[in-house]
């Protein structure tokens, strides 16, 4: 299939997603009703919304965790859901970087290990591993932590590191599902500083959050109301 110029530039092209939980049950719930989005490399959009209204269902659709019932989620130009399940993994893998609310590191290893892992999943081994680490550490503002177990960090330092791991094999990609949740205010704000920072290296950055002030400092704010997404209409400028 040949690539048109418009296509090729954005690193992900979602069409008329539907997503129904439970279909033709008594609990079905039609969660997302059409969904049309893109993002180029450098965005960096807030999407926010009550509670329940499917955020992190969107998230994780267009992650490649969770598929949809209808419409298209292409990254890089790939639709995602075409593939099979070890292309799927390898695509998330390559392209793809995760942050949560809750960090999700493991306790047992420190910070450098932590990134080291998703760098030996993806064949990156020994001093080419630890150097690369080392060098996401730097990045994130955590060089001299490299030793440090998680629970010898604070909330947000956890959250760099998992940042760190998050672009371990430089992804085009970062979704974030409320990265700020367990931070205090301050904290938060640093961390949208740097996903600000990385937005500017080109990442494009997907983020889920409920704080107003936060999801203003992002380029885009979409609201996801009823299963749709509204472009918010007040201009966004910096923090
Ligand atoms: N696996 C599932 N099975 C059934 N319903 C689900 C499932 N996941 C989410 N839902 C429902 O979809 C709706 C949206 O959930 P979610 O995406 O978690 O919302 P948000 O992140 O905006 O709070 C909720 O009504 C939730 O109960
Ligand atoms: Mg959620």
């Amino acid at each position: 299939m040949e690539i048109t110029a418009t296509e090729s530039k954005n690193v992900l092209l979602i069409q008329g997603v539907e997503k129904i939980f439970n279909e033709g049950k008594r609990n079905e719930v039609n969660v997302l009703k059409g969904i049309d989005f893109q993002m180029k490399p450098g965005d960096f959009f807030a999407l926010m919304g009550p509670s329940g209204s499917g955020k992190s269902t969107l998230l994780n659709i267009v992650g490649g965790l969770l598929e949809y019932t209808k419409g298209n989620v292409k990254i890089n130009n790939t639709e995602i859901y075409d593939l099979d399940d070890n292309d799927l993994t390898e695509m998330r893998s390559k392209n793809i970087g995760w942050i949560f609310q809750s960090f999700g590191l493991i306790d047992n290893l420190t910070a450098l290990e932590n990134i080291i892992i998703p760098l030996n999943l993806a064949g990156v081994y020994d001093l080419e591993a630890e150097n690369r680490a080392h060098e996401l550490l730097n990045l994130v503002g955590l060089g001299d932590r490299a030793d440090h177990f998680p629970d010898g960090l604070s909330g947000g330092q956890q959250q760099r590191v998992a940042i760190a791991r998050a672009l371990a094999n430089d992804p085009v990609i970062l979704f974030a599902d409320e990265p700020t949740g367990n931070l205090d205010t301050t904290t938060g704000l640093e961390i949208i500083a740097l996903f600000k920072e990385l937005s500017k290296m080109g990442k494009a950055i997907l983020m889920v959050t409920h704080d107003v002030s936060l999801a203003h400092a992002s380029n885009q704010v979409f609201i996801l109301h009823d299963g749709k997404v509204k472009m918010e209409l007040e201009e966004i400028t910096s923090i």
